[in-house]
This record gives structure tokens, sequence and C-alpha cells, in this order.
């Protein structure tokens, strides 16, 4: 088993107890698609909610559920259509197709992300970089595009796509979301959902999805008024950043800057980015994942997406890939409404005293399966030959296991009462009988149950339960009337473990 890297073992558990596992697995499976078991669903439901505690509650974001096939109109204004492209190509010999870029850099271990395709085909040529898969020559580039297309209705002369991205459908309900927002700036639209890229050949497992789940909001600013009035809350938070003009100058190491000097050093673009910076790494901490292993690197110019003035890739160190991108911040001005205005031609301005302008938009938006699998690396531990999942308890898939010690003697009816007065309670719980007890708790910890309660003789003497901690196997005593109260406490990140007896 150690000889397994982290990626794999967690695979491997992953399918075992219902995480996660490739899609259509029965027919060989495909690349880039995974389908999410009971534990993975109800893992990546936990993370989505604590997004939405964290950004769609705090700041009171108008949270929308829209179509993912989208008319092509919509991938016209924004562009999508043009440059949302990679580059292709294509083996000699087996036909196989490939991520131009990513070959070449594996390769020869040199980074190509600045050539443009003449450029990335010639370097392909003169350093003999071959196909991954049979050794054969690499034939002409292209740009391939990484939307879905699709057809709405029967109408073979209309090109449709599903969305790359959940963003258009804030900028396209422009209108009605200012209306709703009482035509107040700055206010923003959030949206959780389903996105579709055909990427050309992932091979990173949850990483690189054909289809995964985007958290990503729009926050709508008056570009004269960019100042953020939240800042003094995160300003003294230290940001490791790779800035693009220190990486142009040839500084490619992490500088740790507060905030505050990431703004006045002009490395940030806005107060509203070096916000939402700052939180973004309060939250990704929050999922388990330690602030010495997140990073916030900037796009240089030829990196960046076709709409955005800025973006800071949060990263976070993954042991198979390296730095890994779970999120992006990006200063998308006011290129979406005025690309959509010009395409539909709806007046997407607003008014604000004599002033008619149309607003700038800043956008966090995180990718949900890439933090769900940064997650379990770090919540991955083993103990005595055994797994444990240390995800922080807010977003274990199941908050508490009930056992009966023996499945005799009344004490499995008594454990289901426990069972079902939590679950009634609100908990996320299951009862288990089958098997010893030390396998129960096993199978508990390895999918990352926070508490295991264990009914016994004693609790058919006094009503008191076993309360095991599953980071360090202690146990306390409890009366059952007193768990929901104490639990409550617990996940609600109160109270630890010590103050449950
Ligand atoms: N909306 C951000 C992205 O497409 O990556």
């Amino acid at each position: 088993m150690s000889s397994l890297d982290k990626y794999e073992k967690i695979v491997r558990l992953a399918k075992r107890v219902g995480i996660f596992w490739p899609s259509y697995e029965i027919y060989g499976g495909v690349s880039g698609f995974l389908d999410f078991g009971p534990i993975g669903s109800q893992l990546k439901r936990k993370i989505e909610n604590r997004w939405r505690e964290f950004f769609v509650k705090r700041f009171g974001l108008l949270e929308i559920d829209t179509p993912v096939a989208s008319i092509g109109k919509v991938f016209e204004a924004s562009g999508h259509l043009e440059h949302f492209t990679d580059k292709m190509a294509s083996c000699e010999r087996c036909g196989r197709k490939w991520r131009a870029d990513h070959v070449a850099a594996e390769q020869t271990g040199e980074c190509v992300d600045e050539l443009g395709l003449a450029e990335l085909e010639e370097f392909i040529r003169r350093r003999d970089v071959r196909c991954p898969e049979c050794g054969g020559e690499l034939g002409q580039l292209g740009l391939f595009n990484l939307m879905f297309e699709t057809k709405i209705g029967p109408y073979a002369e209309r090109r449709d796509f599903f969305r790359p991205e959940t963003a258009q459908a804030m900028f396209t309900n422009f209108r009605r979301l200012y209306e709703l927002a009482r035509k107040k700036l700055p206010f923003g639209a959030a949206q959780i959902g389903r996105c579709l890229r055909n990427e050309i050949s992932p091979r990173q497992g949850p990483i690189r999805l054909r289809e995964f789940t985007i958290m990503e909001f729009e926050f709508f600013l008056d570009p004269e008024e960019l100042s953020c009035p939240y800042l003094p809350e995160v300003e003294d938070d230290t940001l490791p950043l790779l800035p693009a003009a220190e990486k142009s100058k040839g500084r490619h190491e992490v500088i740790d800057v507060s905030v505050r000097e990431a703004l006045d050093k002009g490395y940030i673009m806005t107060e509203w980015q070096g916000f939402f910076m700052g939180i973004s790494k309060r939250f990704v901490e929050g999922l388990g994942i330690p602030v010495e292993k997140q990073r916030f690197d900037e796009k240089m110019p030829w990196e960046r997406a076709h709409y955005a003035a800025q973006t800071y890739d949060h990263e976070v160190w993954c042991e198979r890939w390296g730095w890994i991108e779970m999120a992006g911040i990006s200063y998308r001005t006011d290129y979406d409404l005025k690309h959509h205005m010009e395409v539909s031609g709806t007046d997407l301005r607003v008014t604000k005293g004599n002033r008619r302008f149309i607003p700038h938009v800043v956008e966090p938006s995180y990718g949900a399966d890439r933090l769900l699998y940064a997650a379990l690396e770090y919540a991955y531990t083993e103990r005595d030959g055994r797994i444990i999942l240390k995800l922080p308890r807010e977003i274990a898939p199941v908050q508490v296991a009930v056992f009966p010690l023996v499945a005799k003697d009344g004490l499995p009816e008594k454990a289901i009462e426990v069972y079902e007065m939590l679950r009634d309670e609100g908990f996320d719980a299951y009862c288990d009988e089958s098997g010893s007890i030390g396998k129960r708790y096993a199978r508990a910890d390895e999918i990352g149950v926070p508490i295991a309660i264990t009914v016994d003789y004693q609790t058919l003497a006094d009503d008191s339960v076993t309360l095991r901690d599953r980071d360090s196997w202690k146990q306390v005593r409890n009366k059952i009337p007193a768990l929901p109260a104490v639990l409550r406490d617990f996940f609600a990140g109160k109270v630890n473990f010590d103050s449950l007896g």
C-alpha cells in the first residue's frame, strides 16, 4: 500500500467507500468524467454549502440557477467562440490527439506557455517532442475550441453550446439582477452549476474533468468607486504571491506580502480582488488545506482568459501534480456586459446621478471537484495500517455513526432509537451493527465520520453512551438526551471533543 502515491491511494479508497469512480465503468470508462457515489455527493454538497456560507450569505449575493444548454449568441458575445481554445497536436502514426503545450512541457521540462501556435509547432519539431502513447511524430498543430457544441431543437443550421462557465448567465441576466439588488452597486450574483469543457486529453482524474461543478460569483462595481469597505478585516493577512510584475523580472519564488502591501505595490489591481483573495485563503484553509500549501499565482498576459485584465489563480499543492489551480480571482472589467450589450442590443448600463456607465466585475470562481480532491488529499492519513480521513468536521459527509456494541440483548434496538433521534434532530447519521465493533470504527474512520457513538450494556442501565473521536480515538461518556445540544456545539466548531463528556 505504501508504494502507491497519495493520489493512487485516494482513488482506491474513493472507489471502495463510494466517494467517486470513473463514469461508464462497465463500458471501460471515458477520461474526464467521474461519478460521485453517496459519500462523494454528500462531501461535495457540504463543500458547496460551506462556500454558500462564506460568500453567498456573508455578502448577500443573489444566487441563481440557470440552464447548462446555451444559445450560441451568448458565447459569440462573450468571446468564447473565438478565444476559448487550446493548442492541439495529432500523432501522425496512431492518430491520437494531444494538448500540444502540455506534451511539449512534459517531455522537455521547459515552459512553453508563451509560444504562439507556429512557434510551438517549430519547438515541437526542433526538440523532437513525440506522441506519449506510440512515440510517433506529431503533425501540424491546430486550435481546438473547448466548448461542447449541441443543437437546441431540430435546427441543423444553429450552433448552440453547453456552458463552459456559469458566469455568462449572471451577465445576460444583469438587468433583472440589478433590479433585484434595488439598483445599487456594488452587488454580487452567484451560481453553482455543472459546466462542460471538451478537454483534449485529460489525464488528471478529478483535477481535469470534462464535466465539472463551478462555484462562482460576479461582483458588480462602479469603476469610479473601487474601494472595498471590508478590507480592514483582511488587510494584515499574508498572501503568498507570485505577481506577474516580479515573474517578468525573472523572480519565480513566492513573496509573502500583506493584502495591504500587495495593493500598495500595485500587485493587485483592485481592493475587492485583494479582499476576496484574503477571504479565499480562509475558505480554503477551512476545508483542511494548510495555508503553507496555498499560493496565488498571477497569470501572465498570454495565460489569462480573453476577458480578464488580471487573474490570480488560487493554487494548492497536490502531491502528484504540484501546484494546482483551485480558483481564479479575476478582474473582468466591463468586458462581458459591454459585449452582451453590443450583440443583444440591450442597454446594460446603469445610471448614477448624471453618470451612465457599464459596471465593472470582479469574479472569484472555484472548482468544486478540485477542492473536493484537495480536501481528500489533506485529510488522508494512515495510522497502524488503517486509513483515517481527517476531514474538517464542518464538511464531514457523515457526522455521527451509531453502533450497538454487540448485535444482541436489545442493544441494536436501542442504537436505532439513538440514531433516529439524531437523524430527526438534523444530524447526518447512520447506524451499523454488522461486523466487530473494531471493524465498524475502521469503516467510519475511512469515510471521515468525526464522532462514533456506541450503545453498550451500561446504556440500558443509565441511558449513557460512549462517544469516540475519529482523530485521537479518545472516548468520553454522556447521556443520550444531552447528545443533540453538545453535538450541535461540536459541529458548529464551538467546543472540542473533550467537552462532549
Ligand atoms: N468563470 C471562470 C472560468 O471560466 O474559469
